[in-house]
């Protein structure tokens, strides 16, 4: 019963918990994955209970998570004929359906119907009734008492539709969700990521279906949609108020100290315009002091919460070399390649707790970033990211990465992004911008992965970039990590195997040499492996004798420890002799048929010599203090 835990943690005057009917579906039960985290059986069948959009809190809400019933459909077709009533399986949501967690575990599940059924709480006082999906993968058509009340392509991306129209007066409703999730099906070529129905090493298991959290939620008939705030480390507050109808309804907006809980500024402004004003002395958000404010935002009726941190991110040349600026100062930006995959979860965690263990590790470790790798995270794991004080680049999920096909007439062809998938591409690269630009613990846009998916015969990175700038002006974009640098962007960013060229003069070819007119990143590397005993190995045979794949296997967790110092050694040298600005170690864990993680992949081996890792990390921290110019002007190029 997690709607009292909600009630206690977001003041909420009532809600009430869906009725689950008796049903003749198969009973949900976790299916054995093949391998298990600690959480994997303590997940229970109330998931994910937190407040889902930390970024735009609403008072009057119900969670739909729990467990809904689901059936497998065999083509696109099938949304012609609506099922009824209760269907084939019991599911839980969110999840996966090819995770254990799910109850399915299924495979191939492309097209796939879900069910359940809600009562508006009687006590709500909203005029309006608004459903959310904080993730469907791949394509949803939503159906509210048999009507359609919406359609979303784009596996990464919340969707609000107005629901108020399609409800019973009084009574259970019933909602039906058709889903189509083509994966790396031929011909789809679309944001996937690391998600692949043939997993093979350094692909993985897809993700198909509601992944995370579904709720309604009341609010008034002129309400916020959306909020922008940016907060500068001169104090200054640059806020969109996006809200439904009127256009030029009054907004307030107040800024509290979250430590002291006093109101710091209060704003009075119109809706769907910027507005600019100022926090005097603020204490600035930074790895080590993540400092948030909490803002509140009165539109008419409608009241939201959120928060900010004060900090800016810019470029430039400090002695000589291109920087990251964070406050104005370069701060070495040195984290991991971490691909938020789960052994029982696949691309959803079983809880809060699992996701903010991997985070907690990196902290531990020394980490001040992480590389959030061509996936897109649960609005939570970002808000942790932002408490805990972790910079992130944030990945475009990358197209299918670039494989062959045999054609009819045996011909084979490299798989690309056809004119229309490209502009498909673009349109959800804005909505990642425009969703997680919120997030203060994003630095860094990427927005191609070693060339997958992006078209050579033209550059588009450029446009992109230019694309990225214009929604989000305040943070740096790293148009292509890895392999076909044309340019763009703010960094020069290497791929090396296992050890780094980082700003270097010297480089491999298949990457591009180091670019002194922008910043110098080691994009990936590290990747030694180390074997472990089956328990703590993705037990499919299929990914077991991929594990040869990995660029260097050690033998002992010592020799591991041995390697993993030269390593970081290296990248020592090259921040003290060259323009080496950051680094992303693969990877936080090891994912299925990959072996080279800092934790396994059931989480419970921790590879490093914590001390060493302590110990070299800061060393990185301090040899690019010491090139630190403090002359640098504030706020940088
Ligand atoms: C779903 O149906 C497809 C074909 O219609 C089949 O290939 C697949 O195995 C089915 N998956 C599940 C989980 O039933
Ligand atoms: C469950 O029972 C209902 C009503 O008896 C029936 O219409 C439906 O087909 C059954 N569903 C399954 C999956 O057996
Ligand atoms: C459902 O409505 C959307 C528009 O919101 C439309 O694009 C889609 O084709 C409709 N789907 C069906 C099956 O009618
Ligand atoms: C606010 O907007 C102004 C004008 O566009 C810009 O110069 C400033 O950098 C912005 N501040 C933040 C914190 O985004
Ligand atoms: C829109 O908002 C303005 C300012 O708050 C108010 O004067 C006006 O009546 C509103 N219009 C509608 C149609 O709600
Ligand atoms: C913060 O102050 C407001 C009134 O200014 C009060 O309603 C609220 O309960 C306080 N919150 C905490 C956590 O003390
Ligand atoms: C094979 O088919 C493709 C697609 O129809 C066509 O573009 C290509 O020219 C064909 N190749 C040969 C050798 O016929
Ligand atoms: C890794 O270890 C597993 C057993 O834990 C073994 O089956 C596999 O052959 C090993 N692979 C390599 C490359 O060492
Ligand atoms: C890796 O192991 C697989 C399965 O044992 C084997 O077929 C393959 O030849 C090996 N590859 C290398 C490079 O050793
Ligand atoms: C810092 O930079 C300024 C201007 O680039 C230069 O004149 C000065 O010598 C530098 N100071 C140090 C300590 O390197």
């Amino acid at each position: 019963m997690h709607h009292s835990l909600l009630l206690a943690l977001c003041g909420i005057a009532s809600a009430f918990s869906v009725p689950r009917q008796a049903s003749n579906s198969t009973k949900y039960a976790v299916k054995t994955p093949p391998l298990t985290t600690p959480w994997t059986y303590t997940a229970g069948t109330d998931p994910w209970p937190e407040y889902p959009r930390p970024q735009l809190q609403r008072s009057q809400l119900q969670s739909l998570n729990g467990i809904w019933t689901y059936q497998n459909a065999s083509s696109l077709d099938a949304i012609n004929s609506l099922p009824s009533g209760q269907l084939a399986n019991e599911v839980l949501i969110p999840s996966c359906l090819e995770s254990g967690l799910s109850g399915i575990q299924g495979e191939y599940t492309i097209y796939s119907w879900f069910a359940t059924s809600f009562d508006v709480p009687s006590t709500w006082t909203g005029d309006r009734v608004l459903l959310n999906f904080a993730a469907v993968d791949y394509e949803a058509t939503v159906f509210v008492n048999g009507r359609n009340a919406t359609f979303h392509r784009g596996g990464y991306f919340a969707f609000t539709v107005d629901v108020t129209d399609y409800l019973n007066g009084n009574g259970q409703n019933e909602l039906l969700v058709f889903v189509h999730d083509p994966t790396d099906s031929d011909p789809y070529v679309i944001p996937i990521g690391k998600q692949t129905l043939r997993p093979s090493h350094i692909f993985y298991t897809p993700c198909s279906g509601i992944w995370q959290s579904v709720w309604i939620e009341s609010a008034p008939a002129s309400h916020v949609t959306q909020l922008d705030i940016a907060a500068g480390m001169d104090g200054q507050v640059n806020a969109t108020v996006s809200s439904s109808g009127n256009s030029s309804a009054q907004v307030q907006i107040t800024v509290t100290d979250r430590k002291t809980n006093t109101t710091v500024a209060t704003h009075n402004g119109a809706s769907n315009v910027e507005c600019t004003f100022s926090v005097q002395d603020v204490s600035l958000w930074s790895p080590d002091s993540p400092t948030l404010y909490d803002i509140t935002v009165t539109l008419g009726d409608d009241v939201v919460t959120s928060y900010t941190g004060f900090r800016t991110i810019a470029r430039g040349e400090v002695d000589g070399i291109e920087r990251p600026l964070l406050n104005g100062e370069f701060v070495f930006q040195f984290g991991t390649l971490d691909q938020g995959f789960w052994p029982d979860g696949i691309y959803l965690p079983p809880n809060k707790e699992a996701m903010v263990y991997d985070l907690q590790t990196l902290k531990k470790l020394g980490f001040n970033m992480l590389r959030k790798h061509i996936k897109v995270e649960p609005a939570l794991y970002y808000q942790a990211c932002d408490e805990m004080g972790i910079l992130l680049f944030q990945d475009m999920p990358s197209l299918r990465p670039s494989q062959q096909r045999t054609l009819d007439n045996c011909t084979v062809e490299t798989v690309l992004p056809d004119a229309a998938q490209q502009d498909e591409f673009a349109r959800q690269l804005e909505l990642l911008i425009v969703q997680q630009r919120h997030f203060p613990s994003i630095v860094t846009w990427v927005v191609y992965n070693e060339g997958w998916g992006q078209l050579v015969d033209y550059y588009p990175e450029f446009a992109l970039t230019d694309r990225v700038k214009q929604l989000d002006p305040t943070r740096l974009v790293d148009s292509t990590s890895g392999w076909y640098d044309h340019g763009a962007g703010d960094f020069s960013d290497n791929h090396h195997y296992a050890n780094p060229q980082c700003g270097s003069p010297f480089y491999s070819i298949a990457s591009a040499p180091y670019d002194p007119s922008r910043i110098g990143v080691q994009g990936e590397f590290g990747g030694i492996g180390q074997n472990l005993s089956i328990e703590h190995l993705w037990n499919v045979q299929g990914a077991i004798d991929t594990i040869n794949q990995t660029y260097e296997i050690d033998t002992t967790i010592e020799a591991w420890n041995y390697r993993g110092h030269r390593l970081l050694g290296e990248l020592l040298d090259q921040v003290k002799m060259y323009s080496c600005s950051g680094g992303i170690w693969t990877q936080t864990t090891d994912v299925e048929g990959e072996v080279n993680g800092l934790l396994s992949y059931d989480r419970r081996v921790l590879r490093p010599d914590v001390g060493q890792w302590q110990a070299d990390i800061q060393n990185l921290y301090d040899a690019a203090a010491a090139r630190n110019n403090a002359s640098m002007p504030a706020g940088g190029g």
